[in-house]
């Protein structure tokens, strides 16, 4: 069979959605891709827990219960608790699980795909490196291509998983390394709803995806202090030149027009306004609670990933003896950490270095 096979993993809130669409467009083209995808879920379960394995419940009722309740995933997504058994033989990796947890999901899958399989990375965040002692960046995409020895592209826009999952209309940014599989990936993903547009501008595209959840801390905050409209859309604004500037500093070869894509302004104003960076950072800024705390009440099990972005950006920008050019950014992760109130955010907007 040289129709490729397709494996998912990861089946948190966007692994489901997105098994939803590639659910559909693998049977609707299986003259190209076989129509049987498989979907890694992380097993949670405690030893002692005799509750059914969250692979097994999707494959008994076909929800995800936990991350993405009420909606239907296609019966031809086969979740399995093994990564191995969904991998091994797969031609094309979906890889959709938090930051937090690629590293580990890379060092059990080492040595273990197919020479010739390539990877798309729907993870949000970035990860930095030690070398010689100095925090490096690295993009996530970079990172399973170092460990893994394959291709990897990014898809990353708009896209709350819920309204994806409900077939809604959206749009979405591939940013990939070879035009060959950017196109392929683009025949895996879209549907008359869910439409993408390919870029080789790869590393604006994923910096674009990670830096947009910090700034939707910001506006969380100005949200959850009653901060006035105008306000907020300046924190869109200057957190988008912010993005800009931090691409063009690392990526300088980087080209200028992915800012206008799904993955850029777009992306930027849906998780300002309807994702959950916005709401843990609303109610971390109304209460004295802890982060993880917040994050527990709020988002049952689920991580926003903007907190640890703005952690190892800031890291990167000290290093860098860049902080202060990047205020946003900045005082995201000093308003997390304790180290200032919301007074010095409202006052690194209004001193913007835009301004001068
Ligand atoms: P949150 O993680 O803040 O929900 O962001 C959603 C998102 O990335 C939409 O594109």
């Amino acid at each position: 069979d040289r129709r490729k096979k397709i494996a998912i993993v990861g089946g948190g809130n966007w692994g489901c959605a997105i098994a939803c669409i590639v659910g559909r467009t693998v049977k609707a083209q299986d003259h190209m891709f076989q129509p049987i995808v498989s979907m890694w879920c992380r097993d949670s379960r405690k030893s002692g827990d005799t509750s059914p394995s969250i692979a097994d419940v999707i494959n008994c009722t076909h929800e995800n219960p936990k991350y993405l309740p009420g909606r239907r995933i296609p019966d031809n997504v086969i979740a399995t608790s093994s990564l191995l058994n969904a991998c091994e033989s797969a031609d094309i990796l979906i890889l959709v699980v938090p930051h937090q947890g690629i590293s580990k999901i890379c060092s059990e899958l080492k040595g273990k795909l197919r020479k010739d399989a390539y990877a798309v990375s729907l993870t949000k965040g970035i990860s930095s490196i030690f070398e010689n002692n100095v925090i490096k960046m690295q993009l996530i995409s970079d990172g399973i291509e170092e460990s893994l020895g394959i291709e990897c592209s990014v898809l990353m826009g708009a896209n709350l998983a819920g309204e994806v999952a409900d077939g809604k209309f959206c749009e979405a940014t591939i940013g990939c390394k070879s035009l060959v599989n950017g196109e392929e990936l683009k025949n895996l993903f879209a549907t008359p709803n869910f439409r993408i547009r390919v870029t080789a501008d790869f590393e604006a595209v994923e910096l674009c995806g990670a830096l947009k959840n910090i700034v939707a801390c910001a506006a969380g905050f100005a949200d959850g202090l009653g901060w006035a409209y105008n306000v907020k859309s300046a924190i869109i604004r200057l957190g988008l030149l912010e993005t800009k500037k931090f691409v063009e500093y690392f990526y300088p070869s980087s080209i200028g027009h992915t800012y206008f894509e799904s993955c850029g302004v777009a992306d930027l104003i849906t998780t300002c306004y309807g994702g959950r960076n916005r709401r843990v950072a609303e109610a971390f800024i109304k209460s004295d609670k802890q982060l993880h705390e917040v994050e527990h009440a709020l988002l049952k099990g689920q991580s926003a990933q903007g907190p640890p972005t703005a952690r190892d950006v800031f890291e990167m920008l000290k290093n860098h003896k860049l902080a202060e050019n990047f205020p946003i950014f900045t005082s995201v992760h000093k308003v997390f950490s304790g180290e200032h109130g919301a007074k010095e955010l409202y006052d690194s907007l209004r001193n913007h270095p835009e301004y001068e």
